[in-house]
């Protein structure tokens, strides 16, 4: 089959981002002016660059309950800090809980139920229970193609400033899949966890 974004498919849902798949989760934690802590997660979300280290996120369209920005790019604009927390198989219910279009200002902490620990660098704190935590500064918001004005996609910028690894998935100077239990995002309802890992080394010129 063929279509071009926009047209109809046929297909039930947009198959989209069951095509571009497993993404994984950055599960953000930002703070606004007045310090209130927020949580959410983002699967528009990768590693960019590594020196120094970069990751992106993007969010589509505008939050469901103040249909201003997401609250993650709304704090994030205002005090330019955010942390990465890892979603592992044993966190799934609580980065799926701190989901919620929690009006601005509720802590998404407490609607996860997961403990909020001071970062090291940065002002918002990172999920004590996730084994990774990479500390951020905002380097720039990019507004992306939209739709509309009301359904803006925008995506954040952030250089990855303190990496915490938590000892427990470390295995001979070497982080573990199986012990991280890392899960990441497909299309529709579904998540994928770590199946079978290989390895390949990559080719050298001549
Ligand atoms: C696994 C998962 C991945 C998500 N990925 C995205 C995403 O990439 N972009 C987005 O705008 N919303 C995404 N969402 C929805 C947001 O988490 C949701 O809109 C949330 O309320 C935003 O919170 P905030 O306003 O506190 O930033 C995702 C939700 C889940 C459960």
């Amino acid at each position: 089959m063929f279509f071009r974004p926009g047209e109809p498919h046929g297909l039930r849902h947009n198959p989209f981002n069951a095509i571009v798949v497993p993404r994984p989760i950055g599960w953000i934690s930002s703070i606004d002016a007045a310090g209130a802590v927020n949580l959410a997660p983002y699967s528009f979300f990768n590693a960019v660059a590594y020196v120094p280290p970069q990751v992106i996120f993007s969010a589509a369209g505008r939050h469901a309950t103040d249909h201003g920005f997401k609250d993650s790019i709304a704090n994030i604009e205002a005090t330019k800090e955010f942390v990465v927390n890892m979603a592992t198989w044993d966190l799934r219910e609580h980065m799926n809980r701190s989901s919620a279009p929690a009006p601005h200002g509720v802590d998404e902490f407490d609607l996860a139920r997961v403990t909020a620990e001071p970062s090291r660098l940065v002002r918002p704190p990172r999920v004590k229970e996730s084994p990774v935590h990479l500390e951020c500064r905002h380097v720039r918001t990019v507004p992306l193609l939209s739709a509309s004005a009301e359904e803006p996609n925008t995506l954040v910028v952030g250089e990855v400033v303190g990496i915490h690894i938590a000892d427990a998935v470390i295995v001979d100077g070497m982080v573990d899949y199986a012990r991280m239990q890392p899960i990441g995002r497909l299309g529709y309802q579904d998540y994928a966890r770590l199946g079978e890992v290989f390895a390949m080394t990559r080719p050298s010129w001549p």
